[in-house]
């Protein structure tokens, strides 16, 4: 698996310096940034990794950005088109290579690219990491910090994927703020404002102290499996959907406006056809209870199947606005998961307008009729209320009684349910 194997290689040289009786922790507190203001809601967009890994092209990335801007996502709020790993010329140290494109792969450069863009309405993104190589042994931006961030500024990029590689995982947190710090300040100095995704495998307690260095997203947990729920984590290594959602809870109160707990690009309609990525795939339901929980507890939306080619179920499940509504409600206030048992789960959210989110998730097999009640789930005072289903895109009725509803396996209903006052 590439990601490990690229540990090996790796050494970054303010940890060296650490380890061999260097000040990490006075590096540290010169990191001292603010925030750039960007990512008020979670960024929502695409990335190349885990459908097409190292094969990437100007080609695929143009149809890309036209299959985005044409099929219904870029209206439904989608706006970033991501390089992952591989855009560059070079495998090997940094100290051996500078850091450029492949011209062969993009051979009219990242600005061509960039500008187109920008021209159909979208922002382009791209990656590198702290290390002299990145997980897949590009070369990395290790002591080249100011360099690369006035170099993606000039080339018009908009966001900054930032990769560890699962490295430091035992590092005293000082050097881990200040590999992210040192490039955070140098994105932070361009004009051009570059949304920043700390991609850390949600090691060294990053949530609690991200937002502060001017991060916008970190990764709460390794690599995202093609898989609904597999028995431990294939290879030792890659988290599914449920797992994912596990991680998250007690996270939730780290998120907010501007810095966003990650959950991994989605896997929606990979169906286990990924030329790179791990996975068995899931089914429609499950990618739809992927997208919902996503929504629900603020991760960016980052889709990852091929745009040109979506099915007609994935591109229903992409560009849900109604699910879309809750990930970017203005107030930013991730799902809680408010009960668990047997396999059955009630997510809930405050909405900016008062209304509240519900998701109902069944993990287990059979057909289970899930209840929930607004006074002692979500303790809200209200004595009537509207449903309304965000999948059927139905109001179901004004309660003044729990709501139950029929909920068949791996699927999440989800609702908004608003209040209605006694006076209407
Ligand atoms: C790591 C990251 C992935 C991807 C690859 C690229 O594994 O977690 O999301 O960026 O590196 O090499």
């Amino acid at each position: 698996m590439r990601i490990r194997a690229a540990l090996l290689f790796f050494c970054f040289s303010l940890t060296c310096a650490a380890t061999g009786g260097g000040a990490p922790a006075a590096v540290a507190t010169e990191q001292k940034v603010t925030s750039n203001g960007l990512a008020l809601t979670p960024p929502m967009g695409w990335s190349s990794w885990n459908n097409f890994a190292e094969n990437i092209n100007e080609t695929l990335l143009m149809e890309t950005i036209d299959a985005m801007a044409t099929n219904g996502m870029r209206d439904a709020g989608y706006q970033y088109i991501n390089l992952d790993d591989g855009w560059q010329h070079y495998k090997g140290n940094r100290r051996d290579h500078p850091l450029e494109a492949d011209p062969v792969k993009f051979p009219h450069g990242i600005r061509y690219l960039s500008d187109y863009a920008h021209s159909k309405g979208l922002k382009l993104g791209i990656y590198s990491g702290p290390g002299q190589m990145t997980c897949a042994g590009y070369t990395g931006s290790e002591g080249h910090e100011k360099e690369d961030a006035a170099l993606f500024a000039s080339w018009g990029i908009d966001h900054l994927k930032y990769d560890s590689c699962c490295s430091h995982k035992d590092a005293p947190k000082a050097v881990v703020q200040a590999i992210f710090g040192t490039m955070s300040k140098a994105l932070l100095a361009q004009k051009h404002g570059i949304v920043f995704h700390a991609c850390h495998c949600g090691w060294s307690d990053i949530w609690e102290w991200a937002a502060g260095l001017g991060i916008n997203h970190w990764r709460i947990g390794q690599d995202i499996s093609d898989d609904f729920d597999y028995p431990g984590n294939r290879e030792g290594y890659y988290f599914d959907i449920l797992d994912m959602i596990d991680r998250g809870v007690g996270l939730e109160k780290y998120a907010g406006p501007g810095h966003w707990n990650d959950y991994d690009m989605m896997v929606v309609g990979l169906k286990g056809k990924s030329a790179d990525l791990v996975g068995a795939g899931a089914s429609n339901v499950e990618y739809r209870t992927h997208f919902s929980l996503w929504a629900m507890v603020n991760s960016p939306l980052l889709a990852s199947a091929d745009l040109r080619h979506l099915d007609s179920d994935t591109l229903e499940t992409l560009t849900n606005t109604e699910i879309i509504a809750l990930n970017q409600d203005p107030l930013g206030k991730p799902a809680q998961r408010v009960r668990s048992a047997g396999g059955l789960e009630v997510f809930a959210k405050e909405l900016a307008d008062g209304s509240m989110a519900v998701a109902l998730l069944n993990r287990g097999s059979p057909t289970a009729d899930m209840t929930f009640n607004v006074h002692k789930d979500f303790n809200l005072p209200w004595t009537r209320y509207q449903v309304r289903d965000l999948w059927r895109h139905k109001d179901l009725g004004i309660y003044d009684i729990p709501y139950t509803a029929e909920v068949i396996s791996h699927e999440a209903r989800v609702f908004r349910i608003s209040e209605i006052k006694a006076d209407r």
